[in-house]
């Protein structure tokens, strides 16, 4: 199993790329959109699926990365519920694609001691591919490591309006009443939760390729993740993109709707108006 680098003189270790930085935040939960491979090889006048494919090789590269640096959580946005629309050829290459990458995976992952994980409509997959997840979620989940979620036939629209069905089946059902339904109830309905694993919202959400958003990734659980947003397309991703990401993560001060310099602490002043002792009037969002 690789050991993460001594920390303090490796100039890319998890200390050194957040240490003196204001927040000093490492971000536990990383989720990437990975775009950019159709224009990474339209520009070399390659296939489309060329692109796809070098892509693959990035994802086993980040996964490396991001266990090594000692991130717990990567959620990877691998198809989309809009995908479908692609061509017939590139929807079929994708999926024979990601067949082939769990067949293959499983020596690395366990090397890495990577636990494989999915969220999405898994059911409507092919079945090559569902049967091939299956078996590596099962051959890798006594796994320590870095948890790899690959978002597959996922929408975050799908993911909260298929939460709302299985809510109001329970209230339908009488195991819950309409009164208990809080934020709770909607994330404990969400798939990750829903399969027993929890969950936590994603610190950093990068995407590649330079379009500016979440394209219906994680839409409930990335309501306050910090956005990195970088012009490199997906299949010239490498471990340094992943480093500066994290670099800037640690740069940022998350404020959750409080204020800058927040204590989280609330008091009340004398006129009833709830304060916090650290009030610096920046915005709040
Ligand atoms: C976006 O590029 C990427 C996808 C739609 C699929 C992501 C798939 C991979 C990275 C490879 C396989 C993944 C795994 C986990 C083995 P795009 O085609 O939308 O690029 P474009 O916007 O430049 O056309």
């Amino acid at each position: 199993m690789p050991q993460p680098r001594k920390e303090g003189r490796d100039p890319d270790s998890r200390a050194t790329l957040t240490s003196n930085q204001p927040n000093n935040a490492f971000p536990n939960h990383v989720a990437i959109i990975m775009d950019g491979n159709g224009r990474w090889a339209q520009s070399r006048h390659l296939l489309r699926s060329r692109g796809h494919q070098v892509g693959a090789k990035v994802v086993k590269e980040c996964v490396e990365e991001a266990s090594r640096l000692g991130v717990k959580l990567l959620t990877l946005y691998a198809f989309s519920i809009e995908n479908w629309k692609r061509p017939k050829t590139e929807v079929s290459f994708l999926m024979r694609l990601l067949e082939r990458f769990l067949a293959q995976e499983e020596p690395h992952l366990m090397k890495n001691n990577v636990v494989l994980e999915s969220i999405g409509r898994i059911e409507a997959l092919p079945a090559g591919v569902r049967s091939q997840l299956q078996r590596v979620k099962e051959a890798t989940s006594s796994n320590t490591g870095l948890r790899l979620c690959l978002a597959l036939n996922y929408g975050g629209r799908a993911e909260i309006a298929d939460a709302a069905k299985k809510i109001a089946q329970r209230v339908k059902d009488g195991t819950l009443s309409v009164e208990q339904i809080d934020e709770d109830t909607v994330r404990q309905h969400l798939y990750a939760d829903a399969h027993g694993r929890q969950y936590p919202d994603p610190d950093l959400v990068i995407r590649t390729a330079g379009e500016m958003r979440l394209s219906n990734f994680l839409l409930w659980q990335a309501s306050y993740a910090e956005l990195y947003v970088t012009d490199v397309c997906w299949p010239d991703f490498r471990p340094e993109h992943l480093r500066a990401a994290v670099a800037e993560y640690a740069r940022r001060e998350r404020k959750f709707g409080g204020l800058k310099g927040s204590t989280g602490v609330p008091h009340q002043s004398s006129d009833g108006l709830v304060l916090d002792s650290a009030v610096s009037g920046s915005d709040t969002h």
